[in-house]
C-alpha cells in the first residue's frame, strides 16, 4: 500500500530543471543576477549557450562557453551547454520542466512574452519563467557591453572580471 506521505515525497523529490537560455555575448552581471535567482528556484539550472547563425557574435560559441562556465563556477546546480536548434527540442531532451529569461525593464516584455508564446505552442509541458533582475543591472545589456568594448571604454562595471579578462584578450587578438 502507498500512503499519502510517499507519495507527497515522491512529488518532492521529483527533480526540476531549468534551462536558462541565450547567446550571451558576452555574459553579464544581468545574466549572473538571473542565474543566481533561478539556482534558489530549481534544482538544477542549465544554461544554454545559443549558437545563433544568425546574428555574427564577438565570441565563438566555444569562447561564449568558457566565459559563462568561469563566471558561474561557484553555483554547484549549475551547467553550462552549447546548442544549436529549436529551444524546445533541447528542452524535452535533457528533462527541463522550464524555461528561464530575465526581464531588465518593460522594453523587454515584448520580445519575450512573443518567445514564450511561441514556446508554449510547440511545447505546453513546459513553463516560461521570467526573473525580474535587480534593478542594478535594469539597464545591462550584452550590446552596451559590446558597444563600450568597441570604443574602448570601461566594461568592469557590467561584467564580471573573467569576462572582462576575456574581452581584454579579445581586443589583443583583434589588434594582431
Ligand atoms: O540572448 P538572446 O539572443 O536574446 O537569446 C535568444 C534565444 C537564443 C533564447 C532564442 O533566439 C532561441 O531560443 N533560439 C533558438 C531557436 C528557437 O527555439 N526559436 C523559437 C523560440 S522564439
Amino acid at each position: 500500500m502507498v500512503c499519502l506521505c510517499q507519495v507527497n515525497r515522491e512529488k518532492v523529490n521529483k527533480h526540476k530543471l531549468a534551462l536558462y537560455p541565450g547567446s550571451f555575448d558576452p555574459f553579464t552581471f544581468g545574466h549572473l543576477d538571473v542565474v543566481s535567482r533561478a539556482s534558489r528556484l530549481f534544482d538544477a539550472v542549465q544554461i544554454t549557450v545559443a549558437v545563433n547563425r544568425e546574428k555574427s557574435p564577438l565570441f565563438t560559441i566555444e569562447e561564449r562557453c568558457a566565459m559563462v562556465e568561469e563566471a558561474v563556477v561557484g553555483f554547484t546546480n549549475v551547467s553550462v551547454e552549447p546548442f544549436e536548434g529549436l529551444l524546445v527540442d533541447h528542452a524535452r531532451l535533457r528533462g527541463a520542466c522550464a524555461l528561464i529569461r530575465g526581464l531588465r525593464q518593460v522594453g523587454d516584455f515584448d520580445y519575450e512574452f512573443r518567445m514564450a508564446f511561441a514556446n508554449r505552442k510547440l511545447a505546453p509541458e513546459i513553463e516560461t519563467v521570467l526573473l525580474v533582475t535587480s534593478e542594478a543591472h535594469a539597464f545591462t545589456s550584452a550590446s552596451i557591453v559590446r558597444d563600450v568594448f568597441r570604443w574602448g571604454g570601461d566594461v568592469s562595471h557590467f561584467v564580471p572580471p573573467t569576462v572582462v579578462s576575456a574581452l581584454d584578450k579579445k581586443r589583443r587578438e583583434n589588434q594582431k
